[in-house]
């Protein structure tokens, strides 16, 4: 891999993928990062990159839907190989409002493998990232295997289930060289602060409500982004062709105690409120989600045993590097508020 496509550069993981390989892989050829800039978009992830690297990273503002677009930078950009991020990615977003990620989960991910189709001589490797939320809910014991029967709950999962199905099949039935990635949940540096981790630091930064749906004992696996983006690169470079790879933080957390972690960590860091006030009082449990999943777990044994990888990060301490993280870039912080979060947050919990 010498020249790779990355979609959905300019988002939490993608962008991180790609810090990643240029500050800190030994991969030395070039990226062009394609993304259509939706809400979740932040040039200034990467606002770096493009001067420290003006050789090996490129932009191009475009949709993957977008047959002609996509074609016409098959053509012109003599990539080799597909890292494909691009998608709608909040579960409660998709609730909302199910239609943009059937358009881009689905439609985007079968043009980009329809491109793959039509130019086997350039593209070697198309991968896909996915989620261990495809798999649907565990009861109290037991993890998802990359053997597990799919059981969407949310139309997020459902699309994101329907990219993963279309991948497998592009692989057996036109040979195309891909692998699947499904891993749990990240958290980390660069997050838009609609997903639970970022939110929580940000309100309780501010003395704003905290809202833990349901009863809070919901539990999810958390995958630091950085191990998330070397698990890719490994998959990348390693994977079986047509194989998946579950990939996991081993570190089941309910929420209630991730939330809580989050406001002890704020209050050690920037002081407590005012008044004295620890900032878990800020948390209130509130209606739970439809259909919300209650356990998350992942058996990361394949890529463990095949590959070499696992997890560097614990939870405790990618945490606290995440807190700091947000506390101490405030600017990124600032910039990303006054956008689409602002609206998303007023349509949530009103003014
Ligand atoms: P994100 O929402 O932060 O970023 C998605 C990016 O895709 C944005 O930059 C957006 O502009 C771009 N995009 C959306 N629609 C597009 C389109 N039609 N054409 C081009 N670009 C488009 O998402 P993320 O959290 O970085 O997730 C990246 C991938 O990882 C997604 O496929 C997601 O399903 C998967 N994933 C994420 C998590 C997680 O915890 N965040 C967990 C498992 C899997
Ligand atoms: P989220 O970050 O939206 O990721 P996902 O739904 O993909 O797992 O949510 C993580 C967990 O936190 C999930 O169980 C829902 C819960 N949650 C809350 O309790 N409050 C919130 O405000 C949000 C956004 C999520």
């Amino acid at each position: 891999m010498e020249k790779i496509i990355v979609t959905g550069g300019c988002g939490f993981i993608g962008s991180n993928f790609i810090r990643h390989l240029l500050y800190e892989s030994a991969f030395s050829g070039s990226i062009i990062n394609i993304d259509k800039m939706t809400y979740a978009a932040n040039a200034d992830n990467l606002k770096d990159a493009a001067s420290d690297f003006p050789d090996r990273y490129s932009f191009v503002c475009a949709d993957i839907c977008d047959n002609a677009a996509m074609e016409n930078l098959i053509q012109t950009s003599s990539a080799d190989s597909i890292c494909h991020f691009a998608a709608e990615s909040h579960v409660d977003r998709s609730i909302a409002d199910p239609e943009a990620f059937i358009r881009t989960n689905i439609m985007g991910t079968y043009r980009l493998l329809e491109i793959a189709r039509k130019h086997p001589d350039r593209i070697s490797l198309f991968h896909h990232v996915s989620t261990d939320e495809v798999f649907g809910s565990l009861g109290a014991v037991g993890a998802f295997a990359e053997t597990t029967p799919y059981d969407p709950s949310s139309p997020y999962s459902a699309s994101k289930a329907a990219s993963d199905h279309l991948v497998s099949a592009y692989h057996r039935t036109y040979g195309i060289p891909v692998t699947i990635s499904n891993c749990s949940n990240n958290y980390g540096p660069y997050q838009f602060p609609e997903k639970l981790i970022p939110l929580v630091i940000l309100n309780a930064k501010e003395g704003r409500p905290i809202p833990v749906y349901g009863d809070g004992k919901n539990i999810r696996d958390w995958l630091h982004v950085a191990d998330h983006c070397r698990a890719i690169w490994t998959v990348m470079n390693k994977g079986i062709r047509g194989r998946t790879y579950n990939i996991g933080g081993n570190a089941e957390m309910r929420n209630i105690d991730v939330v809580t972690m989050i406001c002890d960590a704020v209050d050690r860091m920037a002081g407590p409120l005012d008044g004295n006030r620890p900032r878990r009082n800020l948390i209130r449990f509130v209606t739970d989600r439809p259909g919300h999943d209650r356990r998350y777990a992942m058996d990361c044994s394949r890529i463990g045993r095949e590959l070499g990888w696992k997890p560097k990060e614990s939870f405790e301490t990618g945490l606290e590097k995440t807190v700091r993280w947000y506390l101490e870039n405030e600017e990124w912080v600032e910039r990303v508020k006054s956008g689409e979060y602002l609206s998303w947050m007023k349509q949530q919990y009103g003014d």
